[in-house]
């Protein structure tokens, strides 16, 4: 590919997705071009690339979505699921007592581990009878039917997931692992691109950008944290990956005290950085 392609169709996915794609990405950015070549039946890179540069609009969403990193498990980093339990919940089931309602976005689900484990968590922490809107997207279409689907391979079940909580949450069938009606109650799924705008979103208590933000140049994540700060209750919390954080923090945000990448939200944040 020549180095012109190259720049084209990195300015291209830092438009779509955001993703920044290094030079040393090159190899990975030929090897995923390659699917998306078959797919559309294009005899060469050099055809395909020369397609999207017409204004291909579906082929420049596809090669987007085929350069998404999708990597996720079960309870992926345990110590921020167990701050979730300790802490976190704790403090929003007290002060949402009365209406009995909490409101979650996993906002980059890939293929659905992260909201379905924040399910299992509400469930065995007797959220059952509450009104649990847990909302999952991601900007991959594969993912996000992926993650509707609830469907799990005994590999992926076996990331995260202990024998009690497989037993209680998921029903065998056909060598597969399905997860059960009482987590479906409380999930929804649809296709967003972070980038695009958050007006349809209602406010909510907890939001979960977790391991999308690194793929992100510094404008887009500052954008990013700044519109999802926007999003929360005036007492919400965002978490981030164990290996990334909010800064430049919004000053509605203040860290979590000793942990790393959970941020609440609160007004004597704001007060103080104003
Ligand atoms: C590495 S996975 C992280 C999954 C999960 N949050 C976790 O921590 O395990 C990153 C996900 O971000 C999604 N993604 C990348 N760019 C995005 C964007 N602009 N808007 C929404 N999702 C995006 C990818 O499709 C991918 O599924």
């Amino acid at each position: 590919m020549s180095p012109d392609d190259f720049d084209y169709l990195a300015r291209l996915l830092r438009r779509r997705s955001g993703m920044v794609l290094a030079r040393g990405k090159a190899d990975m950015l030929r090897r995923r071009l390659t699917i998306v070549m078959h797919r559309y039946g294009f005899r060469d890179l050099r055809a395909l690339v020369a397609d999207v540069r017409l204004g291909h609009e579906a082929l420049a969403d596809a090669i987007a979505e085929a350069m998404t990193i999708n990597e996720t498990s079960f309870f992926r980093d345990p110590a921020q699921f167990a701050r979730l339990e300790q802490d976190v919940l704790p403090r929003l089931i007290k002060a949402r007592g009365a209406a009995s309602r909490l409101r979650i976005w996993s906002a980059a689900c890939a293929a659905g581990q992260e909201a379905w484990s924040i399910a299992m968590l509400l469930d065995e922490m007797g959220l059952g009878g509450w009104r649990i809107d847990l909302i999952a997207t991601d900007f991959s279409t594969a993912e996000i039917a992926r993650a509707a689907a609830g469907r799990y391979g005994m590999f992926e079940v076996q990331r995260g997931l202990n024998a009690a909580r497989r037993a209680r949450h998921f029903r065998a069938e056909d060598g597969e692992w399905v997860v059960a009606d009482h987590l479906r109650r409380m999930a929804r799924f649809r296709r967003f691109n972070l980038l695009d705008s958050y007006g349809w979103l209602d406010e909510v208590d907890i939001v979960f950008c977790r391991n999308v933000l690194m793929y992100f140049d510094a404008a887009n994540r500052a954008g990013v944290v700044e519109r999802m700060a926007d999003t929360l209750a005036p007492d919400g919390v965002l978490l981030v990956g164990e290996s990334e954080n909010a800064e430049p923090m919004p000053a509605q945000l203040r860290p979590w005290p000793g942990a790393h990448g959970i941020y609440l939200r609160t007004p004597q944040a704001a007060l103080k950085a104003g």
